[in-house]
């Protein structure tokens, strides 16, 4: 691998959001520093409104800060791009479209120039198969479960090649088993693919049992990152294993403390 060392893949630096809107400005964002390395596995978490998916969509670039900037792989985010795919919470898949073709759209649009349409079903087919999915193929989404549609969303994630990943509670609609399968399943996923991945999760459980590092923010107006925590705990992680391992239980009580104790929220009272 040609890692340029110690240079963070993606770097948000001073990033501010203020939004302009009828109501008003509301300030969303301050001073947000953070920087990525490859291959990182990094989860935002935080209360409710605190900012959390305003930071990834600065990331993605569906959003242009009004202060500050982003970087990713030396080059200014201003716009989005194939190698930022953002699996969304919802799915997002086109519904008159087969499993397969809202993969292959995808691939199409990013791969569609260099390659021959049996190079681009075999993508598509093995981003498929990669989350267990091959068999859908030739579903249409409402045919298929909630957790299979995460799945298909993460696989058109995936055959795009994104230099990140990111994703904004991708399994927060789910059951918990078959959010458990999906998180498994994504570690697997990642470690097979060297992904570097930024998602947002409010669940304390999911960013222990994912993370590299979680980034921890404070609530808004104005949310900034107040403490950012160091996973040490070896991989693979096995999720029976870690509940009783004592880096796994300091860990999750560090983010307990953060939100619960330090930032706990005040329901705003609008
Ligand atoms: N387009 C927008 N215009 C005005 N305010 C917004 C807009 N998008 C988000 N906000 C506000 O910014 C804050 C952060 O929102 P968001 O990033 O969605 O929070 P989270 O994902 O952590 O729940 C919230 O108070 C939200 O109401
Ligand atoms: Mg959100």
């Amino acid at each position: 691998m040609s890692t340029s060392n110690n240079k963070p893949f993606v770097l948000v630096q001073d990033a501010e959001m203020v939004f302009t809107s009828r109501k008003g400005r509301f300030h969303a964002l301050r001073e947000i520093n953070l920087e990525v390395q490859r291959g990182e596995f990094i989860t935002l978490i935080g209360h409710s409104g605190c900012g959390k998916s305003t930071l990834l969509n600065l990331i993605a670039g569906l959003l242009t800060p009004t202060g500050g900037g982003l970087i990713c792989d030396g080059r200014e985010i201003a716009a989005p791009g194939p190698e930022r795919a953002v699996v969304f919470q919802n799915h997002s898949l086109l519904p008159w479209l087969t499993c397969f073709d809202n993969v292959y759209l995808a691939v199409e649009r990013v791969f569609g120039a260099e390659e021959t349409k049996t190079q681009l079903k075999q993508r598509t087919q093995e981003a498929l198969e990669l989350v267990g999915m091959g068999h859908a193929a030739a579903k249409k989404p409402q045919e298929i479960s909630g957790g299979m549609k995460q799945r298909i969303g993460i696989a058109r994630a995936l055959a795009m090649e994104p230099k990140v990943l990111l994703m904004d509670e991708p399994f927060g609609a789910l059951d918990a088993l078959t959010r458990a399968k999906l998180q498994d399943e994504l570690l697997k996923i990642v470690a097979r693919t060297h992904s570097t991945v930024v998602m947002v999760t409010h669940d304390v459980d999911e960013a222990v049992l994912l993370s590299d590092r979680i980034v921890m923010m404070t609530n808004g107006p104005a949310a900034t990152i107040g403490e950012i925590l160091s996973v040490e705990l070896p991989r693979p992680r096995d999720r029976v294993a870690l509940a009783e391992d004592p880096v796994y239980v300091h860990a999750r009580k560090a983010v307990i403390d953060f939100l619960y104790t330090r930032h706990s929220h005040v329901e705003a009272a609008a």
